[in-house]
């Protein structure tokens, strides 16, 4: 066991074969509406932000201290895209919709032996402060209703319950949740979502160090 920094990041091409596998590990009951071809779709979809969080090789750790979401809270351009590099460890990826005022998470994830560290948070973060600047007034998402540690996690962030859809997963039947940011502009919002993500940037979260398995870093796809 050693440590890595988690750094975020625009998903790219590069990543689709990992952010695949992630998917369908975290959501095998929605996997045969996803096949491999919808991804690269997906990033191309101008309507469509994705992000990954990644842990990076040794060498790249070493130099690399910025993050990507620091650049995008301090200035940085919307769409820094760069190609993974070939050595990076995708442990988690989100997803959003853009549609006129409102965004509409798609999906977030993380790789099973990397939860519980704060990068489901981080990539949430991420999506809120992204879906602000390109100018949505609210976020909106459905949840399943036995999905608690995603619903902790949305409470957490600010989302409330607005409703639900009953037996929305064709699956089970299980009803979904619906959670909502109803105005990202509001003042208190906006005063927690900056404490929120002031603490996680004062403890550098997101050069920060989470655990990884010296193996898994031969999980990478070269
Ligand atoms: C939901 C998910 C993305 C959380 O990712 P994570 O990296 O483990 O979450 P974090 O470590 O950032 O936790 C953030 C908060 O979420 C909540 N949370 C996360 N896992 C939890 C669990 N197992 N039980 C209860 N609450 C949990 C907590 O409120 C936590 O804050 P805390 O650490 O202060 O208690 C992850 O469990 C996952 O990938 N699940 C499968 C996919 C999924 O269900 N996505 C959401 C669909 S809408």
């Amino acid at each position: 066991m050693g440590n890595a920094l988690c750094l975020f990041r625009p998903m790219s091409e590069a990543d689709i074969p990992q952010v695949y596998a992630i998917d369908h590990e975290s959501f095998p009951a929605e996997s045969m509406f996803r096949p491999y071809s919808s991804y690269g779709r997906e990033i191309r979809n101008s309507m469509a932000q994705y992000l990954v969080a990644c842990v990076p090789s040794r060498k790249r750790t070493m130099g690399f201290r910025r993050s990507w979401l620091r650049r995008l809270l301090t200035a940085g351009p919307l769409h820094l895209s760069r190609p993974a590099m070939p050595q990076e460890l995708v442990v988690g990826f989100a997803g959003f919709w853009v549609m006129l005022d409102e965004a509409h998470i798609i999906a977030i994830a993380v790789r099973k032996p990397f939860r519980r560290q704060g990068i489901g948070e981080g990539l949430l973060l991420s999506v809120i402060t992204l879906a602000t600047k390109l100018k949505a007034r609210t976020i909106t998402l459905e949840v399943r209703a036995s999905n608690q540690a995603a619903q902790q996690m949305y409470l957490k962030h600010g989302f409330h319950i607005v409703g639900t859809r009953p037996r929305y997963y064709s699956d089970n039947q299980e009803d979904a949740v619906l959670m909502s940011i109803p105005d990202l502009g509001a003042p208190g919002f906006h005063r927690q979502f900056t404490q929120r993500r002031d603490v996680l940037l004062r403890r550098d979260f997101l050069a920060h160090p989470i655990e990884v398995h010296e193996d898994a870093l031969d999980e990478v796809p070269r």
